[in-house]
């Protein structure tokens, strides 16, 4: 679907749709453009808002099809809420709304008069209502071999009216370039573990070379000569080899300054190991890789937008799998950081994947800050739902910074208390430590077990997201199944604190 922006009119086909403030209780006020094609079409739209008790309320969308006196085949109207608390994320969910309504016409013109609050310029707004139109879009449809013609979007081109399409466009650089990062982020988590595992996660990432994203990659070889045990002892019952992915986006004026490591677990196929998981939603681990997609769709936002800052995205990718060669419950697995770990759990794989790819990150970037992403906990999930992710964090400036990002992007991060108390439950009484805790307040344990292989000093942050990779109904922004939760937080983030 093409994104355009121009200065245009009621157009003679397809959709047209209006943009109107929300009302007060004596009804709303059309705009002038809408309140023109009403009078052309003989109150076609003042009957039925009337009819609809449509009040202009943000993101709420009234569809009249076929308005005698037009020719176009439907005209939509779009709340906007109050104008003056538009930001751009509200302009992306409405630019979402409006996806849905049209999307079975083949082209739409979108009249958003009164756009431009206080907190964005009218280009900018008229961008993000682009980008969110193109976020609701997105379809994964390469292994259906025959689709529901009755159930097919149809559209070409979403037209958004602007005074000044040149700005616009300008705007849409890199609304489009963060876009295209989800897009890749929630392709690699759609994608079956029979098509996508280690050595094929690299092959796809390997497109952002295009973008002038910097690729290394470390194999099984060069991550034992590491010492990297707790990783490949995961990856060990596989048939599928390990890798170790390492994306670099230098775009500072100084390219040697020290970057920020953006770490993800990508286990891409999690069977729980010798403690096999339950057949029944077992299939939903092909998205355990959801935290190296995501940093897969950050880097690809942060180069296409030509970011000026210095980033370096890891991924620790392996599958889990049961086998003769897999490692057993009770297994004592020596990381690179030298600490030794009680695998009592084989299922409890993500932390011991990024134990070693925290630790490399560190070791050889030095970095200012880690972040971390992975679908670590189902206790997660029974704690906040798909609503919010997780944050853990061992520096109070990094958690807000990156909580402030959420808020303002819609994807929300609830932090949780770490310490001493919960450390405890990780001692083992046969090596440094064990892989899991005592069976309470799993996600706390988890990120404690992270945080022994941080560096005092170094801020590190850990997002649990593995209640918001993937979502059945849909997302505000997102369609169905993978979100791309993540890359705009993260862009969001680095482009509020980072870039300056
Ligand atoms: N990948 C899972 C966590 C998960 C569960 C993600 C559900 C998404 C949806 C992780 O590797 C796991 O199995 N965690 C265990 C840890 C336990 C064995 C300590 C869990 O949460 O049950
Ligand atoms: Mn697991
Ligand atoms: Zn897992």
């Amino acid at each position: 679907m093409n994104i355009t922006f121009a200065k245009i009119a009621v157009p003679a086909q397809g959709a047209v749709v209006f943009g109107v403030p929300e009302g007060t209780k004596s009804g709303v006020k059309l705009p002038p453009a809408a309140a023109k094609f009403d009078k052309q079409t003989k109150g076609a739209l003042s009957r039925a808002i009337k009819a609809a008790e449509f009040t202009g309320k943000r993101e709420k969308t009234l569809v009249i099809v076929a308005p005698a006196g037009a020719k176009v085949n439907r005209a939509v109207l779009v709340g906007l809420g109050n104008p003056k608390t538009l930001d751009e994320t509200a302009a992306e969910r409405i630019g979402a709304v409006i996806y849905d309504a049209v999307q079975r016409d083949a082209a739409a013109a979108v009249i958003l008069e009164g756009l431009g609050g206080a907190t964005a310029t009218v280009a900018g707004l008229a961008a993000h209502v682009g980008g969110g139109a193109a976020l609701k879009s997105y379809r994964f449809t390469k292994y259906r071999t025959k689709e529901d013609n009755d159930a097919k979007p149809r559209i070409k081109t979403v037209t958004i009216q602007t005074d000044d399409p040149a700005a616009a466009k300008k705007s849409y650089v890199a609304v489009g370039a963060v876009v295209a990062g989800v897009g890749i982020t929630r392709d690699l988590i759609t994608e079956p573990a029979n098509i996508i595992y280690p050595e094929s996660f690299v092959a796809r990432a390997k497109d952002l070379a295009a973008d002038g994203v910097k690729i290394d990659v470390l194999g099984v070889a060069a991550m034992k000569k590491l010492g990297m045990g707790a990783l490949l002892g995961v990856g060990q019952g596989s048939v599928r080899d390990s890798q170790l992915l390492v994306l670099r986006w230098d775009g500072a004026a100084d390219k040697k300054a020290a970057p920020l490591a953006i770490v993800g677990k990508g286990v891409c196929f999690d069977t729980g190991g010798i403690s096999l998981k339950q057949p029944s939603g077992m299939w939903d681990m092909k998205w355990d890789m959801g935290g190296a997609g995501i940093v897969v769709g950050l880097m690809r936002a942060l180069a296409q937008r030509k970011a000026p800052v210095n980033v370096v995205g890891l991924c620790g990718l392996v599958e889990n799998m049961p086998d003769g060669n897999a490692q057993r419950p009770g297994d004592v697995v020596t990381s690179m950081s030298g600490q030794t770990i009680e695998v009592l759990n084989t299922d409890a794989e993500g932390r011991l994947v990024l134990a070693d790819v925290l630790w490399y990150a560190q070791d050889r970037f030095k970095p200012k800050a880690i972040v971390d992403l992975a679908t670590l906990t189902g206790a997660i999930i029974m704690a906040l739902a798909e609503h919010y992710a997780g944050l853990f964090s061992n520096n109070d400036a990094l958690s807000e910074q990156l909580a402030a990002a959420g808020k303002a992007v819609g994807e929300r991060l609830w932090r949780f208390p770490m310490g001493d108390e919960y450390d405890k439950d990780l001692r083992s009484p046969i090596a440094d430590m064990k892989n899991i805790g005592g069976g309470k307040a799993g996600s706390i344990t988890a990120a404690q077990f992270l945080q022994r292989f941080i560096k005092a000093g170094t801020p590190w942050a850990h997002l649990d997201i593995a209640g918001v990779v993937w979502n059945e109904k849909g997302t505000a922004l997102a369609p169905g199944g993978a979100t791309g939760y993540g890359v705009r937080l993260l862009n969001r983030f680095i482009a509020e604190n980072y870039e300056k």
